[in-house]
């Protein structure tokens, strides 16, 4: 069994009031807190390794320390709620399950950093949650959790809740911070980074829900204890959103170092209907696909998914069955990018659109074999050309796919149809 650090309180009767989460320790890491001095903290939460949640697994403690210290202007942090990558729906469940988690670990990075003002930026479907979690900030001003002096400390600290409007690029944290200022939401060329200058030009810490959610346990049990656990680099416990061609689709949290397939296996009972494994796309509709032997043999942490050739990301896995076509997943991850290009590189406008275009002949059997060299040939000239990744998120899916399966664009250019879909399956195709 993986030990439950975020997802704790999940099943827990009303675990989303303060009085529930105030029963089981809630809020018991501001005493120490408090008696800490910030750069403590900072450090403390470095030597726990834990690393960003939201896609990137930059060090959260390392990022902190790179708000400058003696700038007289103000500070602020900008939680990522925006989860809007496909296969992606883990945020979600901490917003609406236990959001004094994320609320707590707020205090935590704002005290460490000085900040006093922290905005939630959340994706703008997210109602429900967004509810939710205003209630509990509701809760926690009216307790002295937030709000002037907190807890007789002289520590200010304000919570604001942002709705987006529905635009995936505005997850990525320039985009998001463009977005919170009242413009179009596309994402800022970097240097500066945010740490520097962020939100209104100042500095600021962009961090994910699920990363903000780990400090409680960070602040109360200490960094060792969250060192301890998964593996030397890829510390601690993370969310996974498994879903696809799965028996019970949903979000499992898992020590990082275990075996992949395992893990999927065990929380989510395995392939539908007992059908054969596929592949397996472990981090996100932008990572590289895994083969069902890949998925077999690594193991679920940054370092190996990486050499493995992929990503952990956001921890969105997708389990692909004997069943399933890995050309109709191209063409719906491509659809996807070309619809969220938010137009300024042209690189990612036109190319995420091209390869969509293309996939889609393909799997409606009207492709050629040149066109599966076209889709391979303009891969390499949208990575790492535009401001942000989003042209890299649809180039290095689209080159695994094909690659790793090849023989599958193959048939359907061959055949002149999708082998994988049935007479109802293909009227009802888009
Ligand atoms: C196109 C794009 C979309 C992104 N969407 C999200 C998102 O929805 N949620 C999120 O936390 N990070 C998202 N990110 C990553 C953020 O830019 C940023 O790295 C993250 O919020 C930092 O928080 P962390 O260090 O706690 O992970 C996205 C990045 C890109 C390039």
């Amino acid at each position: 069994m993986s030990p439950r650090i975020i997802s704790i309180n999940f099943d827990k009767p009303d675990a989303h009031k303060l009085s529930v989460y105030e029963a089981s320790g809630g809020y018991g890491s501001l005493q120490k807190l408090f008696t800490m001095p910030p750069d403590e903290v900072i450090e403390h939460v470095k030597n726990s390794g834990l690393r960003g949640r939201g896609g990137a697994g930059f060090s959260a403690g390392m990022k902190w320390s790179f708000v400058p210290k003696d700038t007289d202007k103000p500070k602020y942090l900008c939680v990522n709620a925006d989860e809007g990558e496909p296969g992606t729906f883990k945020d979600r469940k901490i917003l609406q399950l236990d959001p004094h988690m994320m609320i707590e670990g707020v205090i935590i990075c704002c005290y460490a950093v000085g900040i006093h003002t922290a905005y939630v930026y959340v994706r703008g479907e997210y109602v429900k949650p967004a509810r939710r979690l205003q209630a509990a900030i509701d809760e926690a001003y009216a307790k002295g959790y937030l709000g002037k002096n907190i807890q007789g400390t002289g520590f200010d600290l304000d919570v604001v809740i942002h709705m987006g409007a529905g635009a995936y690029i505005c997850g990525e944290e320039t985009g998001l911070i463009e977005s919170l200022e009242g413009k179009k939401g596309q994402p800022r060329a970097k240097p500066p980074y945010p740490a520097v200058i962020g939100v209104f030009g100042c500095p600021t810490v962009v961090n994910n829900v699920e990363t903000l959610s780990a400090l409680p346990f960070i602040m109360n049990e200490g960094w060792q204890a969250y060192a301890k656990l998964g593996t030397e680099k890829s510390t601690g416990t993370m969310l996974f959103s498994i879903s696809g061609s799965v028996e019970r689709p949903g979000v499992y949290e898992g020590e990082f170092g275990v075996n992949l397939w395992d893990f999927i296996e065990r929380s989510t009972g395995g392939v539908r209907g007992g059908r054969k494994l596929k592949a397996v796309i472990p981090g996100g509709s932008s990572s590289s696909i895994l083969t069902a032997d890949e998925a077999r043999s690594t193991y679920l942490d940054y370092e190996s998914i990486a050499a493995a050739g992929s990503m952990v990301g956001s921890g969105a896995i997708m389990v692909l069955s004997e069943e399933d076509c890995v050309v109709k997943a191209l063409e719906v991850v491509a659809r996807f990018y070309a619809h969220e290009s938010c137009g300024q590189c042209p690189q990612c406008r036109e190319g995420t659109y091209f390869i969509s275009q293309i996939a889609r002949r393909i799997e409606n059997g009207e492709g050629s074999m040149e066109d599966i060299e076209k889709i391979l040939d303009t891969c390499p000239l949208l990575m790492g050309v535009t401001v942000c990744v989003l042209a890299d998120s649809i180039a290095m899916p689209a080159k695994s796919y094909i690659e790793k399966f090849r023989e599958e664009f193959d048939q359907h250019v061959k055949e002149k149809h999708c082998p994988y879909r049935s007479a109802e399956r293909k009227s009802a195709v888009l």
